[in-house]
């Protein structure tokens, strides 16, 4: 602060003095000089200052038009999924690019706006400051509230009332366009339904639970099988993306990564149809958000020394175990299984779960055993769920007892 500035100044000596003189006491008291200052437009009603607002405000427009136009889209454009030559697919393929295109031409029309605004109407200025320490009296404080003030009145943005409103409206827009996104991710967890292959969409049901309702629910094996290319077209006649597994398809001190195949959804060996499509129903399984199971096959000497849980001595099929892929901490896919140690390990925060104590955690963050699924093996081979999960699978919430 300058030693040749009086700072010595009674509230009632503030309060009389006007706000362009507190402003200037201000820089004076920040030890600021103001070396250089030219106002861009001094003459009043200066045609090429109305050139220059109309120039501002049409960068202000651009982002309300943009961002009004990342709303239609989000709202209305057809977004949900088409797969290959399925009718609509063009459109739905431009949802994605157009939300990023117009969320992003509002945001920049807004900076050019703000940058094009400062570079025409706010005065040219250079000013000098010296650094000083400490904490801000009651006099900084009065005058920098001035000086703020004087920055309003000296950016004349309250005499430019288009402009004003273009920028705020086109700052809320393109702050929309960030935050409108996330409204698709509010659903209610409580709320059932048509129960389906991923469950009914509420936290306790998974694609498993559809044996409570009567249904054979194979192991399914993800084989990763895409559509096929026939003469120029794409088809998924005759592709299943999940095949029944058999118990004489896992080597032992192995896992595999299976999901929930009703009998209705099966499409091979001895029922294999080319002419069937059931590879949207496969894909809805895999994408079930709670249906991804462990499948593994203990080495029988490791196998003969599992312990059981009470209530669920009967849920393995010999060697194999079924335990949900599901992390009991947040959530993750645990999905290293590691043969020597029999410990299934989650990568995002490290839990252990052993595989020979039903799946208990035994470090990290995970308090609760994964949950194993009763499975077994019917007279052709195949393996399928003799039950549902006893406990809701994945982390906790506040409903759950188990
Ligand atoms: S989600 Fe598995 S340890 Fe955190």
């Amino acid at each position: 602060m300058s030693d040749e500035v009086n700072t010595q100044y009674t509230d009632k000596e503030l309060s009389n003095m006007s706000n362009e003189e507190l402003a200037r006491l201000g820089t004076e008291l920040d030890g600021v000089t103001v070396a250089y200052r030219k106002e861009r437009f001094p003459m009043t009603n200066d045609p090429a200052e109305k050139r220059a607002a109309r120039g501002v405000a049409l960068y202000f427009a651009l982002a309300v038009i943009f961002g009004l136009a990342f709303i239609a889209v989000y709202l209305f454009w057809p977004w949900e999924y088409k797969h290959l030559e399925q009718d609509g697919l063009w459109w739905y393929s431009l949802y994605t690019p157009l939300l990023g295109l117009t969320s992003g031409l509002s945001i920049i029309s807004l900076g050019m706006g703000a940058v094009k605004y400062t570079k025409t109407f706010v005065p040219e200025e250079i000013s000098v400051q010296t650094r000083h320490d400490g904490p801000s009296d009651e006099v900084d404080r009065r005058t920098l509230v001035a000086l703020l003030n004087d920055s309003w009145q000296t950016s004349t943005l309250g005499r430019r009332p288009v402009i004003a409103g273009l920028a705020g409206a086109g700052a809320a827009l393109a702050g929309l366009a960030v935050i409108l996104p996330l409204g698709g991710i509010v659903k209610n967890p409580w709320k059932p339904k048509a129960m389906g292959i991923a469950g009914d969409g509420t936290l306790w049901t998974t694609g498993w639970t559809l044996v409570e309702q009567g249904h054979k629910v194979y192991l399914g094996r993800d084989n990763g099988n895409v559509a096929e290319e026939h003469d120029g077209h794409y088809s998924t006649d005759g592709i299943s993306r999940l095949v029944r597994i058999r118990a004489i398809d896992l080597d032992a001190g192995s896992m595999e990564t299976v999901f929930p195949l009703t009998e209705d959804m099966v499409n091979d060996g001895a029922e294999y149809d080319p002419k069937r499509d059931v590879y949207e129903d496969h894909m809805h399984s895999i994408h079930g958000p709670r249906n991804s199971v462990m499948l593994i096959r203990l080495r029988h000497e490791d196998a003969q020394r599992a312990v059981l849980r009470e209530g669920q001595e009967d849920f393995h099929a010999g060697d194999y175990f079924a335990f949900s892929k599901i992390c009991t901490h947040i959530g993750c896919p645990t999905s290293l299984y590691e043969q020597q140690t029999n410990r299934i390990l989650c990568p995002c925060h490290q839990s252990q779960f052993d595989a020979l104590h039903y799946g208990k955690p035994i470090f990290g963050p995970a308090a609760r055993a994964l949950p194993q699924l009763p499975i077994s093996v019917d007279e052709e081979g195949y393996m399928y769920a003799k039950g549902n999960f006893v406990e809701p699978v994945g982390p906790a919430f506040w409903e759950r007892r188990s």
